[in-house]
């Protein structure tokens, strides 16, 4: 067995040597961008502006959040939102943590078998476009939560770069132009969509004008007189006409009773980082913490970035984790979340005592009894002087949402509802094959994998950072942090090098181009992994990370860098860090 030949080795050598020795791993990236008393970095460089402004002027990194969130639902419509939901986790400069839960809710009218017909099939494309698709908002009334709890500043400051914008407009530049790709026909479907984001019926260009009439009418209501313009007022009205006239079920009762909540964030401990993330009725924390539980466990930086072994334990990670995520996880007002059990290392024990580390497990076999019988998210991650932290990940789920506006509002909605398990054992959108755990009800929250993440070093922030990709935010924003811990990456090569996923269900590794050498390739076959490359780029997701106090671990070491050093993703090209 060549392979097993190769993994004792490792280990004779990895024993020998004592200590993991990082093994830089050197990627082709661009410079980490630095400053010294704040950074930004989102999937648009104009929100990115805005919000290094609002710091600049002296509000806080939650001042800054809100006014990003605002800017983003402008300037970047494909994902961007306030007909939307999303999460923010924060860990202030004293070191407390918290995290505000503005997802979407199931209409009242929800029922568990609403995208299913009278045999019990799948309606195509219900759960995904039109009003059917859409959860009750939650951005409108999180930004303003956490503004008066957590910012300074008031709301009218903070909304009004975003109203100019909507209401000047903005010049599209390619990555702008990018967004827009492959998605005429679907917001051609709308009226109120195709007049706002299509030029009489066609794509957007370069250089064109993006002006939202609609919707800086929208903002401004909201500026004036706060959520209620939003869930009491004549926005709530004309989603909920719109709505029944288009055969949704959407009412102005639950537009009313919209809550946000405030939850203890999921905390975990990796070779002695503190992760701070999303808890239920987000899955990304509890499973980025099980994976890295799991992965504690073996000597990945001495193994190697992408080595078979390396990239076998880290499958095997992936594979047991999600079957958890699968099928245990859900909204926490409506299930009881093994939270305890599933970030608990003595269950990652258990789970490596049964990975083969010279085969490739087998997803079917992991099925629990009974189970199955019955571009777009964006992520923006921000820092401020004093130390404040916040990383704030909001979706309409599939880009540009259920591809609908309601007439006057200019406010595009999400189709979130596709996040809930539409029928145990069928895959949803991201190819997710889920339990009752996740099942729809009124007023649940579809179960997520957004996880926005905070890691600290002793005492003091070191990493902010998360990614849209639908189910591969967690691998995404797990192999983000593995690269810059193990493997000794600067923030910008750890979030731009190529990625590999599995989810339990398909059985398949899926793999970026180039992310693994033709010999590594034919090492993890052997093993059993059947290893499938996956070139749509737009579900790689678009990481945005800050590391704080150099660019990678060698330089913090140094004690040389920069105190922030921001990266945004290469693969988004609208996108930047910015800072002051
Ligand atoms: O909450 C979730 O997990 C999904 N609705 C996120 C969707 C997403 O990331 C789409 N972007 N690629």
């Amino acid at each position: 067995m060549r392979n097993s030949a190769l993994k004792s080795l490792s280990f004779a050598l990895f024993i020998a040597c004592g200590t993991a020795l990082p093994q830089i791993a050197a990627a082709a990236s661009p410079e980490p961008v630095k400053a010294e008393r704040g950074m930004v970095v989102t999937a648009q460089h104009l929100a990115s502006d805005v919000g290094v402004e609002v710091l600049k002027k002296g509000g806080n990194a939650v001042d800054a959040a809100v006014a990003v969130g605002y800017a983003l639902a402008v300037v970047y419509p494909t994902a961007g939102n306030i007909g939307g939901g999303g999460f923010m986790t924060i860990r202030f400069k004293d070191g407390r943590t918290t995290f505000l839960d503005f997802r979407e809710r199931a209409p009242l009218a929800a029922t568990k078998t609403m995208y299913q017909d009278d045999k019990g099939d799948l309606v195509k494309g219900l759960s995904t476009n039109g009003y059917l698709a859409v959860g009750v908002p939650g951005p409108v009334a999180g930004f303003e939560f956490a503004r008066s709890r957590y910012g300074t500043r008031p709301l009218k400051e903070l909304i009004e770069p975003a109203i100019t914008l909507a209401r000047e407009g903005f010049q599209l530049e390619q990555g702008d132009v990018d967004t827009f790709d492959g998605r005429t026909e679907r917001l051609a479907k709308d009226p109120a969509a195709a007049e706002i984001f299509l030029k009489a019926g066609k794509p957007f260009e370069l250089g064109d004008k993006l002006i939202q009439a609609d919707l800086a009418a929208s903002l401004s209501s909201i500026a004036e007189k706060g959520p209620d313009a939003f869930y009491k007022g004549a926005i709530a009205d004309a989603i909920v006409k719109a709505s029944a006239e288009k055969g949704g079920i959407l009412s102005k009762k639950d537009f009313e009773q919209y809550q946000v909540r405030e939850l203890e964030p999921v905390k975990c401990n990796y070779r002695g980082y503190d992760i701070v993330s999303s808890p239920p009725p987000s899955s990304g924390g509890v499973i980025i913490c099980e994976i890295l539980n799991i992965l504690e466990g073996y000597p990945l930086s001495y193994l190697g970035y992408g080595s078979a072994e390396t990239v076998h334990a880290m499958i095997e990670a992936m594979r047991h984790a999600y079957v958890d995520r699968n099928t245990a996880l859900g909204d926490p007002d409506f299930v009881d979340n093994p939270v305890a059990k599933l970030t608990d290392k003595a269950y990652a024990k258990e789970i490596r005592d049964k990975i083969d580390p010279f085969r490739a497990g087998v997803s079917e076999a992991l099925k629990p009894e009974g189970f199955g019988e019955s571009k777009e998210t964006t992520h923006y991650s921000i820092i401020d002087d004093e130390g404040n932290a916040v990383a704030v990940t909001y979706t309409l789920n599939g880009s540009f949402g259920a591809g609908v506006v309601a007439p006057g509002t200019g406010i595009l909605l999400n189709n979130e509802m596709d996040d809930f398990t539409a029928k145990p054992g069928a895959p949803n959108l991201y190819g997710l094959v889920q339990g009752e755990a996740n099942a729809i009800a009124p007023r649940k929250t579809p179960l997520s994998s957004m996880s926005p993440t905070i890691i600290s070093k002793d005492g003091k922030p070191f990493m902010v950072i998360g990614s849209p990709g639908g189910a591969r935010i967690i691998t995404i924003t797990l192999e983000a942090i593995l690269n810059v811990i193990d493997h000794g990456m600067n923030i910008q090569e750890a979030v731009d090098a190529p990625r590999l996923h599995h989810q339990w269900l398909p059985d398949k590794v899926f793999m970026e181009p180039y992310a693994l050498s033709p010999d590594t390739l034919k090492l993890l076959s052997a093993m059993g992994h059947d290893v499938e490359i996956d070139k749509n780029w737009t579900i790689w997701g678009q990481a945005t990370g800050i590391l704080v106090g150099g660019e990678s671990l060698a330089e913090i070491a140094e004690g040389g860098g920069a105190r922030y050093n921001g990266a945004a993703d290469s693969r988004i090209g609208a996108g930047a860090a910015r800072g002051y």
